[in-house]
């Protein structure tokens, strides 16, 4: 069993710089999690801490029912795979694999064995006697993350292990790693940045935000009950739609009225905004383009300023007032509706889809006020498609085949303690 706890962990670096606030989360046995949020929220030093590369300020972790604050890296029974990962350039995919065993001395049989399974599960078999430098991007990641497997750890550890990939490769890594996870019963904690991997890896998601937690939940919860405007805003693209408009109370009854309109709220969210007793206020209305419904006549008027062709959908971008408004329009049977630049169009929000945020606090005001974090007021910024592409591009510039391998072969004699999470990514 391995289970891990994180009881108020808090860390603060050179007495000053908080890291990471207040995290408390059970991962269950085998169960997937996946720490995401933007650059420096905390996640590289959460996973640092479970692994015991970090010193923990305050709180407790506990793995597998054991306190392991002062527990060694090696004793953790752990595996970490990193975004940098460097192979031995002068090794074969085998030898690569099989050094951590060598180390501590496992018996060749058991060795051979334990790498030919690796090999098999991470379809590697046919590169074995091959040379790093003679591998794909893609390929050379998975001897890395096997490097990690062949020692059955507890818990597996992987810190944005993707993210040196082309777009096309980090795709089909993905597969590969939910196919891994399929076939080997271990327990994972996963980092990235990238919204659209953590919804389609994790059983559950962490969103972090400046140290904070901002929502702990499955990929649906996440996506369709947000806890506070900015996870509404980091998950899920096209980014979800933001509107200023009023709640308004009268009795038990509310309704929101935005652009000047009268908008019906579903009567399960009438019934959860009732049992926290909200107000009448200024909110933030959420609707995320898929619900926003395009009707031949009645509901809301918008202008059309950008079309956006996506394949089997378009993003239909509509000037509302001061606002814009995204639409998914998804295809559907021919002929397909065409928009032209300045049509005025008419659509509606799908009711029980509609989020209502506190504008003061970000907080959904669905949910636990007692729960509302006070860092989230604003949605993150998302960058348009085109400067999005550019990021991906400056991201992994060069075709992953073509990255040149380190000359300089680790110290073979000096390598790291053979059983510590670092073993995985021997720095050259
Ligand atoms: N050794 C260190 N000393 C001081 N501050 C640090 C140290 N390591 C990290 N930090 C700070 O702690 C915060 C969290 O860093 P962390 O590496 O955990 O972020 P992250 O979420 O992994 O970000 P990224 O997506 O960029 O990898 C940042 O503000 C960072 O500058
Ligand atoms: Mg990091």
């Amino acid at each position: 069993m391995a289970e891990i706890i994180l009881n108020h962990v808090k860390k603060i670096y050179d007495k000053s710089v908080v890291a990471v606030q207040d995290f408390c989360m059970e991962i269950r046995d085998q169960e997937f999690i996946v720490l995401v949020g933007p650059s420096g929220c905390g996640k590289s030093t959460t996973l640092r801490m479970i692994a015991g590369l970090e010193e923990i300020s305050a709180g407790e972790i506990s793995i597998g029912g054991k306190v392991v604050n002062r527990v060694p890296p090696k004793d953790r029974d752990i595996a970490m795979v990193f975004q940098d990962y460097a192979l031995y350039p002068h090794m074969t995919v085998y030898d690569n694999i099989a050094y951590g065993l060598k180390l501590r001395k496992f018996p060749r049989r058991v060795i051979d064995q334990k790498v030919r399974e690796a090999a098999a599960i991470l379809d590697i078999t046919d590169l074995l006697k091959r040379k790093p430098k003679a591998l794909s991007g893609g390929q050379r990641q998975r001897v890395a993350i096997g490097r990690a497997i062949v020692r059955s750890p507890k818990v597996f550890l992987m810190d944005e292990p993707l993210s040196n990939l082309d777009a096309k490769l980090r795709n089909q890594m993905r597969t590969e790693i939910i196919k891994l996870r399929q076939r080997i019963k271990t327990t994972f904690v996963y980092v990235t940045h990238d919204q659209t991997e953590a919804m389609t890896l994790g059983d559950r998601i962490v969103i972090m935000k400046e140290g904070f937690v901002q929502q702990i939940g499955t990929p649906r919860q996440v996506f369709h009950d947000p806890n506070n405007l900015f996870v509404a805003g980091f998950i899920g693209t096209p980014q979800m739609n933001f509107f200023e408009a009023q709640l308004c109370r009268e009795g038990e009854r509310y309704h929101l009225e935005l652009n000047g309109r009268r908008l019906e709220i579903a009567p399960e969210k009438q019934r959860r905004l009732l049992q926290y007793n909200v107000q009448s206020q200024s909110v933030t209305a959420g609707i995320r383009p898929e619900y926003v419904l395009l009707t031949d006549a009645a509901g809301f008027t918008g202008q059309v300023e950008v079309t956006e062709m996506m394949g089997s959908n378009t993003h239909l971008h509509l000037r509302f007032g001061e606002d814009e408004v995204v639409v998914l329009v998804p295809d559907g049977d021919e002929p397909v509706r065409e928009f032209s630049l300045g049509e005025t169009v008419h659509f509606t929000f799908h009711a029980e889809r509609i989020h209502l945020f506190s504008r003061e606090t970000g907080h959904n005001l669905e949910h636990d006020p007692r729960e509302a974090l006070t860092t989230s007021a604003q949605p993150p910024e998302v960058p348009s498609e085109p400067e999005a592409q550019a990021v991906a591009e400056a991201e992994a510039p060069v075709a992953p085949a073509a990255t040149p391998e380190p000359e300089a072969a680790p110290e073979t004699d000096a390598a790291p303690e053979p059983e510590t999470p670092q073993e995985s990514a021997p720095t050259p």
